[in-house]
C-alpha cells in the first residue's frame, strides 16, 4: 500500500500533484511520502508484536536525516554498517541502545567509535573482527555485546549480487565452523557473545528461506548455550520483499507467522534491520524527456534522471514501473503491452549503454517535457546515487497530505568539486 495514487489522469504524492513538485524542485527529484514511511514501519511492528521486537531500520537503505528520524520517532532503532551510518543514525536522533552494527569490514575506528557510543550490538562476521572488537573494548575498559553472525548455507533466493546466505559469499561465520569458533571466545573477558544474526538476503519474495533460517538457528542457539554462551537475542535481519511489478510480495505478516513461534520457543529478543519494505515504495523517481529518438529498430526516450540516479536497473536488472506522471490512465500491468503504447528503452544521459531505467518497456508515447515516474525507488536509489558523469545528485522531497519541504537540496557544481583540495 502506498500514497501514490493517478487522480483524474494526474499522479498524486498524497493530496500533492506530481507535476508542482517537479516544477518547484525540478528534475531528477526523488519524491517521498511520509504516510507510506509511517503506514510501512507500523505494519512490520505490529505484525510481530507478539514478541516486542527491536525494529532496527536499516539506514544504507535511504539515509536521508529527515527519513531516519521519521523511523527514529516511530520508535525503530537502526541497523549501520559504517562509521559514517553510525553518525548518520546519531544524528537522526536515535539512541545508542538501539543501534546494531553490521558489516564484514569493520575498521579498528569504526569498532572505537561504536565501542564509545555505546552501541546494542556487533554483529560479527570473522574470528578477525572479534579480536579487534575485544582488543579495543580491552584497551578502553569495555565489554563489548556481540551477536555472530552466522551464513546459514541456504538455497540462492534473489539476484546473486543480494543474496547473503549462499555458501561461496563474504558474508557471516560458517555455519559448519561457527560452534568451534565459538567455545574459543567464551575465554575471552572482553566480548560476551549474546546473540545470533543472520540476513538471508535481499529482497525476499517467500516465506521459505526465514523458515530454513530459523530451524538452522534453533540448532545453533541450542548448540551455543550448551556451550555456555547466554543467548538472549536473535537477530534476523531485513530482506522483505516489495511490489516491484504486482502483488508479488508478502505481507509482514506472513513473515511474522514463521519467525514468531521460533523466536518464542528461542525466548530471545527479536531483532530486525528492515530497509526496502518500509522505504522501497514510498519513494518515486520523477524525470523529464529530454529527446526522443529511433535508431537500429528501437525508440529510446532520453530523460533526465541516469544510472547515477537510479543504479539498480542496470546493476540487478530490476524491474521498475515507469510511466508518464500526467495525460493517461495506469495500466493494470506494466509489463504487457498496454493499447496506445510503444515499445521503448528509457535511458538517461550518461555515457554508458547500461544506462538505462528500463529496456523493452511499452508506454504511452511521450516526448520532449513530459514528466516519468521511475516507482518502488526509495530504497537504494539516492543511497547509491554517484556523481558519475559530472552530474549533481538530485534532490529529495517529503511529502504529507498537502505539505511537502525539501529533505536535501539538489547538489551543485560547486559541491561536485568542493573536496578536491589545493587547487
Ligand atoms: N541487514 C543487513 C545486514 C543487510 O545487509 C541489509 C541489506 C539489510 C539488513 C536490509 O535489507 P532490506 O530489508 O532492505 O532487504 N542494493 C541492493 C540491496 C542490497 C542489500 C544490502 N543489505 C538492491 O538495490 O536491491
Amino acid at each position: 500500500m502506498d500514497h501514490f495514487t493517478y487522480k483524474n489522469r494526474v499522479l498524486h504524492c498524497d493530496d500533492v500533484p506530481v507535476p508542482a513538485l517537479a516544477e518547484k524542485y525540478g528534475t531528477p527529484l526523488y519524491v517521498y511520502s511520509k504516510k507510506t514511511l509511517e503506514h510501512h514501519l507500523k505494519q512490520i511492528q505490529a505484525a510481530f508484536k507478539a514478541v516486542d521486537p527491536l525494529v532496527c531500520y536499516s539506514i544504507k537503505t535511504n539515509g536521508n536525516l529527515h527519513i531516519a528520524r521519521l523511523m527514529v520517532e516511530g520508535g525503530a532503532g537502526c541497523d549501520v554498517t559504517s562509521g559514517g551510518e553510525l553518525y548518520r543514525a546519531l544524528k537522526a536522533g536515535c539512541s545508542p541502545s538501539k543501534i546494531v552494527f553490521a558489516g564484514a569490514g569493520k575498521t579498528n575506528a569504526e569498532i572505537r567509535a561504536a565501542l564509545e557510543q555505546g552501541v546494542f550490538l556487533f554483529n560479527v562476521e570473522s574470528e578477525g573482527e572479534l579480536s579487534a572488537i575485544a582488543e579495543i573494548a580491552k584497551s578502553m575498559g569495555k565489554v563489548a555485546n556481540v551477536a555472530l553472525r552466522v551464513n546459514p548455507d541456504l538455497p540462492p533466493k534473489t539476484h546473486a549480487k543480494t543474496d547473503t546466505s549462499v555458501k561461496g559469499v563474504k558474508f557471516g561465520l560458517d555455519i559448519d565452523t561457527v560452534l568451534e569458533f565459538a567455545e574459543k571466545v567464551l575465554k575471552n573477558p572482553h566480548v560476551k557473545v549474546v546473540g545470533l544474526h543472520m540476513h538471508l538476503g535481499s529482497p525476499i519474495l517467500s516465506v521459505e528461506p526465514y523458515r530454513q533460517g530459523i530451524v538452522k538457528g534453533q540448532v545453533l542457539i541450542d548448540k551455543l548455550r550448551a556451550q555456555g554462551h547466554r543467548i538472549t537475542i536473535w537477530n534476523m535481519g531485513g530482506g522483505f520483499g516489495i511490489h516491484y511489478k504486482k502483488n508479488e510480495a508478502l505481507p509482514a505478516s506472513a513473515f511474522a507467522e514463521v519467525i514468531v513461534p521460533g523466536i518464542q520457543e528461542a525466548k530471545c529478543k527479536l531483532v530486525l534491520e528492515p530497509g526496502r519494505f518500509i522505504v522501497g515504495n514510498a519513494g518515486l523517481l520523477v524525470s523529464r524527456v529530454i529527446y526522443t529518438k529511433d535508431s537500429g529498430g528501437k525508440h529510446f526516450v532520453i530523460q533526465d534522471a541516469a544510472m547515477n540516479d537510479l543504479i539498480r536497473p542496470t546493476l540487478y536488472d530490476s524491474f521498475h514501473r515507469i510511466w508518464p506522471v500526467a495525460g493517461f490512465d495506469t495500466p493494470e500491468d506494466y509489463q504487457v503491452e498496454n493499447p496506445g503504447t510503444v515499445k521503448s528503452d528509457v535511458v538517461g544521459p550518461v555515457c554508458e549503454s547500461g544506462d538505462f531505467l528500463a529496456k523493452d518497456r511499452y508506454l504511452p508515447a511521450v516526448g520532449r517535457g513530459d514528466l516519468l515516474a521511475t516507482f518502488s525507488a526509495g530504497a537504494y536509489g539516492m543511497a547509491m546515487a554517484s556523481n558519475y558523469n559530472g552530474r549533481p545528485r538530485a534532490a529529495e522531497v517529503l511529502v504529507d497530505g498537502a505539505n511537502h519541504h525539501l529533505i536535501r537540496r539538489r547538489e551543485t557544481y560547486e559541491d561536485l568539486i568542493r573536496p578536491e583540495v589545493d587547487f
